[in-house]
């Protein structure tokens, strides 16, 4: 039940922060900490914070394709964002999305994943189909201009903040929350899949979602 993934991912996060030395590392965690517990909100409260997540969408996938939220008719999608300039976190997250749907086996057919990037500047159609073939050919990058997608992540609740990094002209990270989001083929938010949950653990959750 999603009660015991969101368990099983709260107690890799205590231990990651009892590991944590660097103070960003930290923020970065209750960023994303935070975020969770905004979006699943108390026991009980089904419909509070979940009925405002997500919204409709109109972007240009990696292979040149215009894909809004309806594009994928009868579908559940399985949205996350990041840029592929990100170090650990989004391709590691991405590996998870990737495993899951290897292991869903024919379930998989009821779900698209999208990776909506955050770094439209870099994330050109080219650089996102590349990149997203590295995971799982069901894979869809999806970009836009900065407006647009600054519009998509605030719907779907997605912070980031721009670093630039010393030293090197021109260049910059960004962090970002980090939560993987299945909108049901009604367009409906259905819930909040942590990132860091195994890939194992995303099957059982998506697999008990889908229908
Ligand atoms: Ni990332």
């Amino acid at each position: 039940m999603p009660g015991k993934l969101r368990y099983a991912a709260r107690s890799r996060r205590r231990g990651r922060r009892a590991l944590a030395v660097g103070g960003g590392l930290v923020a970065a965690l209750l960023l994303v900490a935070s975020g969770l517990l905004w979006l699943t909100g108390a026991p009980g409260d089904r419909s509070g914070g979940q009925a405002a997540i997500g919204g409709p969408f109109k972007l240009v996938a990696g292979d040149g394709r215009v894909v809004t939220d309806r594009s994928f008719p009868g579908k559940y999608l399985l949205i996350y964002f990041g840029y592929t300039g990100c170090r650990d976190v989004c391709p590691a997250t991405l590996n998870g999305v990737a495993g899951a749907l290897d292991r869903l086996g024919a379930k998989a057919a009821l779900v698209q994943p999208l990776f909506i990037t955050i770094d439209p500047a870099r994330d050109t159609p080219a650089v996102l189909q590349r990149y997203t073939g590295g995971f799982s050919p069901l894979l869809l990058g999806l970009t836009g201009s900065a407006a647009e997608l600054r519009k998509v992540a605030d719907e779907f609740k997605v912070s980031f903040v721009v670093h630039r990094e010393e030293g090197e002209r021109a260049g910059y990270t960004l962090d970002h929350s980090s939560v993987i989001y299945l909108i049901g083929p009604d367009g409906r938010f259905v819930a909040p899949i942590p990132a860091d949950a195994s890939d194992v653990e995303m099957a059982e959750f998506i697999g008990r979602s889908v229908s």
